[in-house]
């Protein structure tokens, strides 16, 4: 399939597929678009391909011995190949699952690492980089001494966030940035992460949180066994009777299914009601 006409600091994902070890098939023809400034939000159950998506578009797949078998990743006009150092280079930068931190490190030092490999360079850029951390994240400046590994989890968190801005992302991937975290800091992630877009950085958040995500994101696709079920308008997906019952634990409402949200392939099938995302999602919604 021939990639769509590229639009400078757009993401397109095209036709996709992804195995790991030759053998587990992770993703089948995952189509996807973040335009220039957007949050695109990506909700599914464990296991629906999610981090795959993002490690393929951060060029970590190999790491994790998985392969792209076909489909094609641009961002803008740059074609990208599979190779993390191109992708931060281009501007594509992802925050991990898991938030991992450097524990013995400091967070400054942590800041430091995140520059390496970043479109920027010298001591200045890398002060104003850390500066806008630093303003983004005022607890990091306060701690800027102390171990990572001793900040509780959602001040690691906004460090991993942190360290990926010191590279001057033009698209940030975050996989999964409310996993774990208590409410009232899910509700200053999500702030942070509108502050984000707002200073002009686009955002592909990998969300199971999908009363987070949703409102966050402009559109939305939902993944089930490595294939876009649902794709459409977020306002519109959070309106759908199979969204709102199986990603945002209410009751089902047939009347309100929203117009505007296709499914992606054929007709859209139930995905699976046992996802966990369930609880941090009712948690969330108070
Ligand atoms: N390194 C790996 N080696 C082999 N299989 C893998 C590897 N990583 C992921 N998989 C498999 O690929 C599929 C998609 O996994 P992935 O981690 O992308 O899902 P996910 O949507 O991010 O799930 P979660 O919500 O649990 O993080 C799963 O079947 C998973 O078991
Ligand atoms: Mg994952």
């Amino acid at each position: 399939m021939s990639p769509p006409p590229a639009q400078a600091g757009s993401l397109s994902v095209s036709d996709l597929h992804v195995t790991y070890g030759r053998s587990v098939r992770a993703l089948h023809g995952v189509s996807l678009t973040v335009p220039h400034g957007r949050i695109v939000a990506v909700l599914g159950s464990n296991g629906a391909g999610k981090t795959t998506l993002l490690r393929a578009v951060s060029g970590t797949l190999a790491l994790h011995r998985g392969t792209v078998d076909s489909g094609t990743i641009h961002f803008g006009d740059t074609r990208l190949t599979g190779d993390s150092a191109q992708s931060v280079a281009a501007g594509v930068v992802q925050v991990p699952e898991g938030r991992r931190v450097f524990g013995a490190l400091s967070v400054e030092e942590n800041l430091r690492a995140g520059f390496l490999g970043a479109r920027r360079r010298g001591a200045a850029e890398r002060r104003a980089a850390r500066e806008r951390v630093f303003a983004l994240f005022p607890v990091l400046a306060e701690r800027r001494r102390q171990a990572a590994g001793l900040m509780s989890g959602g001040e690691q968190q906004m460090l991993a966030i942190g360290r990926a801005l010191m590279a001057g992302p033009r698209l940030l991937l975050l996989d999964e940035p409310s996993l774990g975290l208590a409410p009232l800091m899910v509700q200053r992630i999500a702030g942070i992460i509108r502050e984000i877009n707002a200073q002009g950085t686009s955002v592909l958040l990998v969300e199971q949180n999908a009363s987070m995500a949703l409102e966050l994101s402009d559109r939305a696709s939902v993944l089930d066994v490595g294939q876009v079920r649902l794709e459409g308008a977020s306002a519109d997906l959070a309106g759908t009777d199979e969204v709102r019952r199986l990603y945002l634990g209410e009751v089902s409402d047939p009347g309100t299914e929203a117009e505007d949200v296709v499914p992606a392939t054929g007709s859209a099938r139930a995905l699976s009601p046992t996802g966990p995302g369930l609880t941090e999602l009712s948690r969330w919604n108070g």
